[in-house]
């Protein structure tokens, strides 16, 4: 038998873009709090022609998200809706679903998005929101996915892109990968690698979602 690099990636289903190509552009808006590196994965995608879509919106709620630089760098169109300015969850989803709407959205990709969805924006996007998350679900669901399985002391862990729903991380799975863990791997070892995967599935898994699920 061959060696298999330790750290290559099993995904499920064994789907590339390439397998799923769309027949025009879909019109995704991304949800996204952090650094940004998924909307990367998905707005390269696109430049490079592999993912037949446009983000007419990129949505953030942090002021100093790094994802703003990202999006400037594929010429994105940025809009802050700081959930701080809102008295309940319900009112900033709506502001969000708004602004969604107006910008003619079809699917909302949560990339890296830290804030429990309501029903006012499963609603008004039923059965079109996708969230990435860090981990085998329905293993290590909720916050410090990465950390919970080292500490399970599991021997492989991986991503999930699954549909958004009112329980966390809990909606329909479309596409996993997994990734073994290393001994000596640390949180952000780990996660580097988790997001290899990250960036290989959610464009896929977009695809996949938008050919089956419209
Ligand atoms: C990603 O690893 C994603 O799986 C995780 O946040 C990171 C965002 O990275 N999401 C969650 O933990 C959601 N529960 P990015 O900003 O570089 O795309």
């Amino acid at each position: 038998m061959g060696n298999v690099p330790l750290d290559s990636a099993l995904i499920s289903p064994p789907v590339t873009l390439a397998d799923v190509p769309l027949s025009r552009p879909v019109q995704l808006g991304v949800l996204a709090s952090g650094s940004g590196s998924n909307y990367g994965a998905i707005a390269q995608a696109i430049a490079s022609q592999q993912l037949n879509a446009e983000i007419p919106v990129l949505i953030y709620n942090n002021p100093k998200a790094k994802v703003l630089e990202r999006a400037a760098q594929f010429g994105t169109k940025t809009q802050l809706i700081n959930h701080r300015d809102f008295t309940s969850r319900e009112a900033c989803d709506q502001a969000i679903l708004d602004c969604l709407r107006s910008h003619g959205v079809e699917w909302v990709i949560m990339a890296g998005w830290m804030r429990i969805v309501t029903e006012v924006l499963l609603r008004g996007y039923e059965s079109r929101i996708l969230n990435i998350h860090p981990s085998l679900l329905p293993s290590f669901k909720g916050i410090r996915a990465v950390e919970q399985a080292l500490d399970a002391g599991v021997k492989v862990t991986g991503c999930s892109v699954h549909f958004a729903s009112l329980e966390v991380d809990s909606g329909d799975i479309i596409m996993q990968a997994a990734v073994p863990i290393l001994p000596g791997d640390t949180p952000e070892t780990l996660h580097a690698r988790i997001q290899v995967q990250e960036h290989r599935i959610f464009p896929a898994a977009i695809a996949l979602a938008v050919t089956q699920y419209s």
